[in-house]
């Protein structure tokens, strides 16, 4: 399949170039995503590896992190016994989201993920800033979740009597001076992911198991200390505690949406992208509600309150055994190596889109005739986090994560919206229920919850959008490819034919 060459000039302005109005509202035509998806931009292309298996586990590594370790002290003392309703609350909120992901990879199985199905329906302004929330959502929040790694590889060391000191495993802010356990993380799964996407996605299978045996042997465990009594009343801090905390646990399902980063490397992206992100949401919820509530069955909903590390205290309690914190901070370490492997997996996909479509520099799309993986960006952003998880105080920053991550979901409900009218005939392979109401409260869910994060996060998410901006009229509106082509409405061709 060639990519479709496409036709005039029709432009805003007589020299040649377009107005700035019609750069921005331009969409990207569908049929030329799944050609590029399908033939690559010339040079070697992608490597199709991947079964619903491995794209599922994809979703589950990105998502099923550190979270779920510590939220309960923080979100127990807010809904009480009922905590397991907020998880499930939270789980519906992101399944709204999650539907609407399901249908547009389905539609559009390309590595761009949201990026591209903003740019197919929104144009290259809305798609830029998209894509520009995604790197808070992929590459600020790994480095973010990287750091932890230096408390935990601690943990684990203090249970043979020694621990790296603070100068080594906290960043400067934090009393340190470089937290050497997440850069050498975050180099380690830079290094595998330019060896091979394929032999990433297996390790990552492994690992995402033993997080899985883990959080189930904490479920059996607790479960021999369940005592029914502890769910009366189950509602002490009535329904506004309940929505509070399901707010708070919110986080722990930020990431489902990284097996949409993967439409170029599955081997069946069209069937197996939508299953993959739906088995992801059943798999991550059901633990998360499973573990609240044998969190609960073992401890009254009191003794959360200021408990840190919840679940190692009560499987120490519970067994007797000291061993058992060292498992915990080794599960810990995994969790965080395999968040850190799929989420900056999927941050080279998207920057691959983006700088295919020329707005961020062609290094990033350079895809190794050796290894099939966009060996130099991944090295390039695979240093670049592992410096600032290991050197940058990221604080305010990764709070304007989860504004981001929501921005981004609201566009993927809006996208489905727009291309269920503008493009009835295009086949799906995975239709969002209940259309229009769930993509319409997926929306709204996500503006709601960004509206409840505070002003202080507002500002900083204001001004990385301020520095996003600038590097689009820097860079991007300059180079944009799909500007370059020329017209507007007339591009976005039937993409039937090319979606095979
Ligand atoms: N969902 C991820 C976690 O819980 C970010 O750590």
């Amino acid at each position: 399949m060639t990519v479709p060459t496409l036709p005039g000039q029709a432009t805003g302005r007589a020299d040649g170039r377009p107005s700035l109005g019609t750069q921005l509202l331009r969409r990207k035509p569908l049929a030329m995503m799944a050609a590029e998806a399908d033939a690559g931009t010339g040079g070697p292309r992608l490597v199709r590896s991947f079964g619903v298996l491995q794209l599922t586990m994809i979703s589950v590594g990105a998502t099923l992190g550190t979270g779920i370790l510590v939220i309960l002290g923080e979100s127990v003392p807010l809904a009480g016994p009922a905590i397991w309703i907020s998880f499930a609350i939270a789980g519906l909120a992101a399944l709204l989201s999650a539907v609407s992901y399901a249908e547009m990879a389905g539609l559009v199985p390309v590595a761009g993920s949201s990026y591209s199905y903003t740019y197919a329906t929104m144009g290259e302004g809305m798609a830029w800033i998209c894509g520009w929330c995604l790197v808070l959502e992929y590459a600020v929040s790994v480095a973010a979740v990287a750091v932890g790694a230096g408390q935990y590889v601690n943990e684990a060391l203090a249970v043979f009597g020694s621990v790296l000191p603070d100068a080594l495993s906290q960043p400067p802010g934090d009393g340190g001076m470089v937290n050497v356990p997440a850069v050498v993380i975050v180099l380690l799964a830079t290094v595998l992911l330019v060896r091979g996407a394929k032999e990433s996605a297996w390790i990552n299978t492994a690992i995402v198991a033993v997080k899985v045996g883990i959080l189930l042997f904490f479920c059996a465990v607790a479960f021999t200390a369940f005592n029914a009594g502890n769910f009366d009343p189950l509602l002490p801090m009535g329904a506004a505690g309940v929505s509070a905390a399901a707010s708070r646990v919110f986080f722990s399902y930020i990431g489902f949406d990284a097996a949409s980063t993967a439409g170029e490397e599955a081997r069946n992206p069209k069937r197996d992208l939508p299953r993959a992100i739906m088995l992801s949401m059943l798999i991550v919820t059901s633990i998360y509600v499973l573990v609240a509530v044998a969190a609960i069955g073992a401890r009254p909903w009191g003794w959360f309150d200021g408990t840190e590390a919840a679940l190692v205290k009560i499987l120490e309690e519970t067994t007797g055994q000291p061993w058992i914190a060292l498992v915990f901070a080794v599960g810990a370490v995994l969790a965080i190596a395999s968040i850190v492997l799929t989420v900056l997996y999927g941050q080279t996909r998207i920057l691959l889109s983006m700088s295919r479509d020329g707005l961020v520099p062609q290094v990033f799309s350079r895809v190794s005739r050796r290894t099939g993986t966009p060996a130099a960006g991944t090295l390039i952003i695979g240093i670049a986090v592992a410096l600032t998880a290991g050197l940058v105080p990221l604080g305010a920053l990764a709070d304007a994560t989860s504004i981001g991550t929501l921005f981004a979901f609201a566009l993927v409900n809006v996208a489905v919206i727009y291309l269920r009218r503008a493009r009835p005939e295009l086949e799906r392979t995975f239709r969002v229920p209940l259309f229009p109401v769930t993509p319409i409260l997926g929306a709204f869910m996500c503006i709601y919850l960004m509206a409840n994060l505070g002003a202080d996060t507002w500002i900083t998410f204001g001004a990385w959008m301020l520095v996003g901006v600038a590097a689009y009229f820097g860079y991007g509106r300059r180079n944009s490819k799909v500007a370059a082509l020329g017209g507007s409405e007339h591009l976005d061709v039937p993409a039937a034919n090319h979606q095979s």
